[in-house]
């Protein structure tokens, strides 16, 4: 299950990742905004954070206008990596490196085309389980 949320900035992104999971045969459950009415990020951030650290999602997708008060917000969240990414590289490379477990996105600087690539690229993208990323993960909650 994949947790996805925006605030109002995110609104009509995440309409279009929906119905790209859709397409995909991809579970997704939407924890708002329900429409594009000004509407405050942390509290969308927070929700698919929980969801992912309670383990209700495997992973999460957060929207707002620049992705980043949205992203801080989750990484509140214990047990949460949410990885601000605006090309497949970053994408790609947090999922093997980070084991990021949300990805965060502006919508008002990624278009909606290469916004589907960079979804897809961390969706698709496993963990490398090295050994190295596996100790740099574990002390990022070492404070
Ligand atoms: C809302 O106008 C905007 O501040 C928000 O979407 C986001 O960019 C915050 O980081």
């Amino acid at each position: 299950m994949i947790g996805i949320a925006s605030d109002h900035g995110g609104y009509e992104l995440k309409q279009e990742i929906m119905e790209h999971l859709k397409e995909r045969g991809l579970e997704y459950k939407d924890y708002g905004c329900y429409s594009p009415e000004s509407c405050d990020y942390p509290e969308y951030g927070h929700k698919v954070a929980h969801a992912v650290a309670d383990g209700e999602c495997e992973k999460g997708i957060l929207i707002c206008g620049t992705g980043i008060g949205i992203s801080i917000s989750a990484n509140k969240v214990k047990g949460v990596r949410a990885a601000l990414c605006h090309d497949c590289f970053s994408a790609e490379a947090t999922r093997q490196h980070n084991d990021a477990n949300i990805l965060a996105m502006g919508a008002r600087v990624v278009g909606p085309g290469h916004a589907l690539k960079i979804v897809d690229t961390f969706l698709d993208t496993p963990f490398s389980n090295d050994e190295r990323h596996k100790r740099r993960i574990s002390k990022i909650e070492e404070v």
